[in-house]
């Protein structure tokens, strides 16, 4: 299967199973990211600005980062899960579309998130991905992402009731590009999260974006 062809079924997944997976995603537990998303948050300026890629339905996640930074911008490839965003939380500013055709000021962001959205995208994207945010990060800003912890050349199947596509570099992999970039690790755990149907391995990271030299 092609690039686009796994983006559309991600886009045609999450807009199918946006009530299932509202009641999924809810009864996930994942304390790791629960701790990190606080850390990260305490650690954004006054009047931070901040990007949220796969951000969903904008439940509870850009709502809460809505409610302390001055700019949220959130994207979403589901055009179902963007407008449920956009009435979630209309003070953020919600496009629709694929992140690796987002255009966003260079150095812009002083915080960006990508929570359980990088594996469903192609896992030969996911190091031009962090370059992506590398480039929309001030020098000092703030990432937090979760990376899938496996290797996954690709995965298409049912998920929650419609055809889902999933990918990942394993977690040496993204400790290695993150080595390679312009980033200072702050935090790096691996969780096993418990999920509503089984568990799911992730590699949770907090990272700054080296200041300038
Ligand atoms: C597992 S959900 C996570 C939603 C939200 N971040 C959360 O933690 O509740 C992944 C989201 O990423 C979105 N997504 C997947 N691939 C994407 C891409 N290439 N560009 C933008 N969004 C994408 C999906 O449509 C979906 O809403």
């Amino acid at each position: 299967m092609d690039t686009e062809r796994e983006k559309q079924v991600v886009a045609d997944g999450y807009d199918a199973i946006a009530d299932a997976f509202a009641a999924w995603s809810e009864a996930v537990v994942d304390p790791v990211r629960d701790r990190l998303f606080d850390r990260f948050c305490d650690m954004l300026p006054t009047g931070a600005s901040v990007l949220d890629i796969g951000c969903g339905s904008g439940v509870p996640w850009t709502r809460r980062l809505a409610d302390r930074c001055a700019v949220v911008v959130g994207v979403d490839i589901s055009p179902v899960q963007a407008e449920a965003a956009r009435h979630n939380v209309p003070t953020a500013d919600i496009r629709t579309g694929d992140v690796m055709a987002l255009h966003m000021p260079e150095q812009s962001m002083d915080g960006v998130v990508a929570l359980y959205a990088t594996g469903h995208l192609p896992a030969a994207e996911h190091e031009a991905l962090l370059l992506r945010i590398t480039g929309w990060l001030r020098p000092g800003g703030i990432l937090l992402a979760s990376f899938p912890a496996g290797i996954d050349v690709g995965w298409t199947g049912e998920w929650l009731g419609a055809p889902m596509f999933f990918s990942g570099l394993g977690t040496d992999a993204y400790r290695r590009l993150l080595a390679a970039g312009d980033w200072d690790v702050l935090a790096d755990e691996e969780a096993l999260v418990r999920e509503p149907d089984g568990e799911a391995r992730f590699l949770w990271i907090i990272a700054r974006r080296q200041p300038r030299a």
